[in-house]
């Protein structure tokens, strides 16, 4: 029997720390927040990805009455992506949240789903996606790639 361990280091910003483009991001982001489409769990969630040629796009959760039939932010950031600025990939995101039922004290992490959709980008594009976390004046969490999210993978390597 053999034990192996997974080291992923992963980085926190005070919010006077950050650099200026992932400013910017997270601005993106937080503007973006207005445009969810949350009635039912009233939980925002914005994603604001800046692609290889620094141009920005953001996406944010749109809900249904037929609650699976919903679609998180970060699936309709990418789907963005790939619709407006065809071929290109990323190399940051930054994803923010709020709620309009409670006062978020605490950043959130993309749920399962939404990290097999943003390694199957990092993967398609070749180029790794550093991945902010944030929320207004709290420290930010950084991840040097989705990779770093998602442990052994499942991947396109897998269906050769
Ligand atoms: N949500 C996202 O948009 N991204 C995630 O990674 C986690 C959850 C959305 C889905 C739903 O609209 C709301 O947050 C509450 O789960």
């Amino acid at each position: 029997m053999q034990e192996h361990h997974f080291n992923i280091a992963y980085r926190e910003y005070a919010p006077n720390e950050l650099p200026d483009e992932v400013v910017t991001l997270f601005q993106h982001a937080k503007a973006a927040l207005k445009d969810a489409y949350s009635p039912y769990s009233k939980f925002r969630v914005a994603c604001a990805i800046r692609l290889v040629n620094d141009e920005i796009v953001t996406g944010t959760n749109q809900e249904n009455a037929a609650y699976p039939a919903g679609i998180c932010a970060e699936g309709i950031a990418l789907g963005a992506c790939a619709s407006l600025h065809p071929n290109v990939g990323a190399k940051e995101l930054f994803i923010t949240i709020a709620s309009d039922a409670f006062q978020v004290e605490q950043i959130a992490a993309p749920c399962g789903i939404c990290r097999q959709q943003l390694l199957e980008f990092e993967t398609r594009f070749k180029t790794p996606i550093s991945v902010w976390l944030g929320i207004e004046g709290k420290p930010v969490i950084r991840l040097a790639s989705v990779k770093d999210l998602l442990p052994l993978a499942f991947t396109k390597s897998d269906l050769l």
